[in-house]
């Protein structure tokens, strides 16, 4: 009997991926870890098992991966106080182990070779599921549509729609999509490819703004003068800056990816983008 886990169910990615799985093999094969138990419980299907899940905690995982085979392993979020770096290493670390046979790894697009900052965690983060000898599929999702709520609400609502990307392209699909997709992938285990580029079509701000219903006009500013719109709306300035980053690797080309590998995976077409937009 194969047991299932993943990481982060209490996250949008987890929830959807763990409800889909639950769909695809015995929920009493699957086994939900979190670092809060208690809200885990609250949302995974029912007899699926929690165990505490903490990145921060080597010995806890180490002690819950026990008797996993496939895991889902989802990617933490950088600006923590134990660095994602330090996460990452325990959760592969912990894998090994626990003498987990196969991970799915939620990483970014051509992470080997990406110039984007954040690619770095994820780069690492897959050398080191290499090293450590597990079979493993590289799951590299592009961007997140919810990445774009703000923007798109904000024009909905008939403010400007703002970007700085200028005629760069990215592949946004929704995140359902993307956490469809790798219990889909975990499901499969051995079989799966070991590299996913997972993406929705190329496209850019323009084509995004065409696709959002309302009276709105477009604008497009510097990396500069976005990072302070984002200020002077309440974000500090740190969080400006990142979010300005991806303004900026979207115009350099860093998420432009020309790939079926999600709709192959999901064995159908992607939401389209209109219906997309309405959905967030
Ligand atoms: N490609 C993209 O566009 C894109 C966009 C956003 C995010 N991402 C990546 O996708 C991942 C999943 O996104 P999401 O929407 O599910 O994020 P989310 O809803 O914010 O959920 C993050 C999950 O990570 C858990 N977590 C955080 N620190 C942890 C720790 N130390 N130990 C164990 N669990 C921890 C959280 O647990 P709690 O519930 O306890 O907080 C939560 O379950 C992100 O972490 C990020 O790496 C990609």
């Amino acid at each position: 009997m194969t047991t299932f886990a993943i990481t982060g169910v209490t996250g949008n990615f987890g929830r959807t991926a763990i409800k889909h799985l639950a769909q695809l093999v015995p929920a009493n094969q699957i086994v939900a870890l979190a670092r809060n138990t208690a809200k885990a419980q609250e949302v995974v299907p029912e007899g699926v098992t929690v165990r505490a899940g903490d990145y921060t905690k080597p010995e806890e995982l180490a002690e819950s991966l026990k008797g996993v085979d496939r895991l889902l392993f989802i990617s933490s979020q950088p600006g923590a106080p134990v660095s994602r770096e330090t996460q990452h290493r325990n959760v592969v670390a912990a894998a090994q182990k626990a003498g987990v046979s196969f991970i799915a790894y939620t990483s970014f697009p051509h992470a080997d070779t990406s110039t984007a900052p954040l690619a770095d965690d994820h780069k690492l983060t897959e050398e080191l599921i290499v090293k450590s000898g597990i079979a493993h599929s590289f799951l590299r999702n592009n961007w997140y549509l919810e990445n774009e709520a703000s923007t798109i609400n904000a024009a909905k609502s008939g403010k400007d729609f703002v970007y700085s990307a200028g005629k760069g392209r990215a592949g946004w699909a929704l995140e359902r999509e993307y956490a469809t997709a790798a219990a889909e992938v975990l499901a499969t285990g051995d079989t799966a490819k070991e590299i996913y580029e997972f993406a929705g079509p190329a496209r850019t701000y323009e084509d995004l703004a065409k696709a959002t219903p309302g009276d709105f006009k477009v604008v497009a500013v510097t990396d500069a003068e976005y990072q302070a719109g984002l200020q002077s709306a309440g974000l500090d300035e740190g969080t400006a800056q990142l979010v300005t980053s991806f303004q900026t690797f979207i115009r350099q080309g860093v998420l432009d990816e020309e790939t079926t590998d999600l709709q192959e995976v999901l064995g159908h077409e992607l939401t389209p983008l209109t219906e997309a937009i309405k959905e967030l």
